[in-house]
C-alpha cells in the first residue's frame, strides 16, 4: 500500500516509528518558518509536521500544498512539544516530521467547506456528494451504518437465519405505493415494477422451506418525500415459519436492544422489555401509532365535560360524532399571542379548524384557580367549573397552558400530535440520548379509504386478522384487529410486520373485502393463492427501514444523512442528474412514445 499506518491510529505508543501516510490535506496553518498539515484519512487526522531545517527539499512542496489535496509523507512520529497537544483529537499527542513528501493529486477548491460543519445548502451537497461524504459527521454516519448491518448480520447468523436475495424487477400489484414500472424490451408494452419490499416473495420463500430468511433489501416506492422517507430505502426484511407473533416481537427486541447495546452503547434504553400499546392507546394518549415517548403530554378526551356548552365549535364537532381533545403546556401560561398564533397554525396545517388556547395565571393549587386567572380567546364560553375539570384531566396546574382541539378524530389527533411534538421541542422534553421503543400492537386490519370509497389494507393483505375477529369480517371489517406490529422509537415508525394469512381461502376473502373481483385476483395474485395450495406453513415477519434505523442512532433528522447517495427533496438524483430523457433509439426498442404533459 502506499501508507504504512492510518492517520486516526496514530498514538504516543508510535512516537520514534517511521510512518508513511497518505490523505488529503484537511488544512494547513504556517507558523514561524514550518508549516503544519493536519492529514486526513478515513481513520481520522494527525497532523504532520514540515520543517526546513530537517528536510530542506520540502520547503518548496509544503508550500504549494492546498486543502483536499492528495498527498503521501514519510517521517517519523514525535511526541508533540509540552503544552502543543490536543486533548481533543484522539492523535493529539503525537505529530509526524515530516521527511518526504509526494503530491499524488491535486484538487480544485471545494464548493464548500469540508473541514468545517458549516450550513451548506442541501442541492449543492448533493451534487458534490463525494465531497460531502468526506466530512467528518457524514463519514462518521456512513461508518455507522456498516456497523449496525454488519452487527444485524452477526445477530442473524448466530440463529440460523439464511441470508437470500430475491428480485429487484417484479410483479406491478396493486395495493400499494405508487411504483416504479420498467419497461421490457423484449416484451413492448409490458412492464416490471421495481419491489416495493420483498413481501410476497419471503412468504413464497417459506413455502418454499427456508423457514428463517432475512435480508437486507433494497424497496422502491415513488411516494411524497419527506426526512424520514426517500423513493429508494433499505429494509433488514425477515421471515419464519411456524412462529406466532411473540416470538416474532421477541426476535425484533433482542435485536434492537443488541444494536443499541453493542454499537451505540451512547444510548439508554427507555424501557426494558420494550414498552407495549396497543394501537387503540396509542391514538387516544398521542394522538399518533408512532408516539414519541420520551416525554409524557399526553392527550386527554374531555368531551364529557364540555358536553353542557354555548361554544359551537364543541358543540358542532360532538354533533358530528367527532371528538374534543386537551394537551397541557407545562409552564406555558405566559405564552404571547404571537407564539399561540404559531401554534394554531402549526394544528391547522395538520387538519385542525383551530385550537384553543387557556394559559392559566396564578400560582397554588388548581382548585384555588379563579376566572381572573383564565385567559383564553373563548373565556367567556368556559364556566370557571368546566376550565377547572379541564386542568385537573389534562394535569394543568397555574402557570400551565391547556389547549384545545375539536374536530373530527383523525384531524383532531393529527393535530395534536402535531403540537405535541412542537412543545416537546420548545421545552426541550426529548432527550437525545434516549431510545424509546415501543411496539403498537392490534393495529386494524382495514381502514376506510374516503377517496377510494372502500376498506384498503392498514398493513398489507396478506396481514392475518386476529383469528377472534374474524367472524367480524363481514359484518364489521373496520372493527377487525390484525394480527400486525409496528415498533416506533422517538416519534418514528423503525419496523413493521405481522402473521400472515397462509390458507388460501382466507387470502381470496381478503382480497374480496380489498374490492377485487375473482378475475382481478387471479390476475395479480393468482401465483400466491396457488403457492398456498401446496401446503404453506404458518408463518409472520417484520421489515426494519435501516435508514430511520441509522439516522436515529446517528442523532439526525433526516434519512438522507445516512445515505450515501441519496435522491433530492424533489425525488431527483443531483449528481448524476438523472432523471434524464431516453434517447429515441432506446424508446423505440422499448416500443414506448413520450407524451407531452
Ligand atoms: P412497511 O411498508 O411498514 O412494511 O415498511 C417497513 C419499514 O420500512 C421503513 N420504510 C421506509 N423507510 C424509508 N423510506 C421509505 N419510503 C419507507 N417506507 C417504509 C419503515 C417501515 O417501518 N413488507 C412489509 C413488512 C412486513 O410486513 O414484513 C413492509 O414493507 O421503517
Amino acid at each position: 500500500m502506499l501508507k504504512t499506518h492510518n492517520c486516526g491510529d496514530l498514538r504516543a505508543e508510535h512516537v520514534g516509528s517511521e510512518v508513511t501516510l497518505a490523505g488529503w490535506v484537511n488544512r494547513r496553518r504556517d507558523h514561524g518558518g514550518l508549516t503544519f498539515i493536519d492529514l486526513r484519512d478515513r481513520s481520522g487526522q494527525a497532523q504532520v509536521v514540515f520543517n526546513p531545517e530537517l528536510a530542506l527539499d520540502t520547503k518548496e512542496i509544503a508550500g504549494t500544498l492546498r486543502n483536499e489535496w492528495v498527498i503521501q509523507v514519510k517521517g517519523k512520529v514525535n511526541k508533540r512539544p509540552a503544552g502543543t497537544e490536543n486533548a481533543k483529537i484522539p492523535t493529539g499527542a503525537i505529530e509526524v516530521l515530516v521527511s518526504s513528501v509526494k503530491v499524488l493529486n491535486q484538487a480544485k477548491t471545494p464548493p464548500f467547506y469540508i473541514n468545517e460543519e458549516s450550513p451548506v445548502d442541501d442541492a449543492l451537497r448533493l451534487e458534490y456528494r463525494y465531497l460531502d461524504l468526506r466530512r467528518q459527521r457524514m463519514r462518521d454516519n456512513i461508518i455507522l451504518r456498516h456497523k449496525i448491518v454488519k452487527h444485524i448480520r452477526e445477530v442473524l447468523d448466530a440463529r440460523d437465519f439464511l441470508d437470500i436475495e430475491t428480485p429487484i424487477l417484479f410483479k406491478s400489484t396493486p395495493e400499494g405505493a405508487r411504483e416504479y414500472l420498467v419497461p421490457s424490451r423484449v416484451y413492448p408494452g409490458k412492464f416490471f415494477a421495481l419491489a416495493q419490499s420483498p413481501q410476497q416473495l419471503k412468504q413464497m420463500l417459506m413455502v418454499a422451506g427456508f423457514e428463517k430468511y432475512y435480508q437486507i433489501a433494497r424497496c422502491f416506492r415513488d411516494e411524497d418525500l419527506r426526512g424520514d422517507r426517500q423513493p429508494e430505502f433499505t429494509q433488514l426484511d425477515l421471515e419464519m415459519s411456524f412462529v406466532e407473533q411473540e416470538d416474532i416481537l421477541q426476535l425484533i427486541e433482542t435485536l434492537y436492544t443488541s444494536v443499541a447495546k453493542n454499537v451505540t452503547p451512547e444510548f439508554t434504553l427507555a424501557s426494558s422489555p420494550f414498552l407495549r400499546l396497543t394501537y387503540e392507546e396509542a391514538m387516544r394518549r398521542y394522538g399518533s401509532d408512532k408516539p414519541d415517548l420520551r416525554y409524557g403530554l399526553e392527550l386527554h378526551h374531555i368531551e364529557d365535560i364540555v358536553k353542557q356548552t354555548e361554544f359551537t365549535v364543541f358543540k358542532n364537532a360532538v354533533a358530528a360524532g367527532g371528538i374534543i381533545k386537551a394537551i397541557n403546556a407545562p409552564g406555558c401560561a405566559g405564552y404571547s399571542r404571537k407564539q399561540v398564533d404559531e401554534l394554531t397554525e402549526l394544528a391547522k396545517s395538520k387538519g385542525a379548524k383551530g385550537l384553543v388556547s387557556v394559559q392559566l395565571a396564578g400560582t397554588g393549587s388548581i382548585e384555588t384557580l379563579n376566572a381572573e386567572d383564565v385567559r383564553s380567546p373563548v373565556a367567556k364560553y368556559l364556566p370557571l367549573e368546566q376550565v377547572k375539570a379541564i386542568a385537573a384531566r389534562a394535569g394543568a396546574k397555574h402557570g400551565d397552558m391547556v389547549l384545545i382541539v375539536a374536530g373530527d378524530a383523525k384531524s383532531t389527533n393529527a393535530s395534536l400530535d402535531g403540537v405535541r411534538r412542537e412543545l416537546a421541542d420548545r421545552l426541550k422534553l426529548a432527550d437525545p440520548k434516549t431510545l424509546a421503543y415501543a411496539f403498537v400492537v392490534d393495529t386494524p386490519l382495514l381502514e376506510w379509504s374516503d377517496t377510494d370509497k372502500k376498506f384498503v389494507s392498514t398493513h398489507h393483505p396478506f396481514t392475518s386478522p386476529n383469528l377472534a375477529d374474524v367472524p367480524l369480517l363481514d359484518s364489521a371489517p373496520g372493527k377487525v384487529r390484525a394480527l400486525a406490529y409496528d415498533l416506533v422509537c422517538n416519534g418514528y415508525e423503525v419496523a413493521g410486520g405481522s402473521i400472515r394469512i397462509h390458507e388460501r381461502e382466507l387470502q381470496q376473502k381478503m382480497f374480496g373485502i380489498l374490492g377485487l373481483d375473482p378475475g382481478e385476483i387471479e390476475a395479480k395474485f393468482g401465483y400466491m393463492l396457488r403457492a398456498f395450495d401446496y401446503g404453506a406453513p404458518p408463518h409472520g415477519g417484520f421489515a426494519s427501514g435501516i435508514d430511520r434505523w441509522a439516522m436515529i442512532l446517528a442523532g439526525e433528522k433526516s434519512i438522507a444523512e445516512v445515505i450515501a447517495y441519496p435522491k433530492s427533496k424533489s425525488a431527483a438524483d443531483l449528481l448524476t442528474g438523472s432523471p434524464s430523457p431516453a434517447s429515441e433509439a432506446q424508446l423505440k426498442e422499448l416500443g414506448i412514445q413520450v407524451r407531452q404533459q
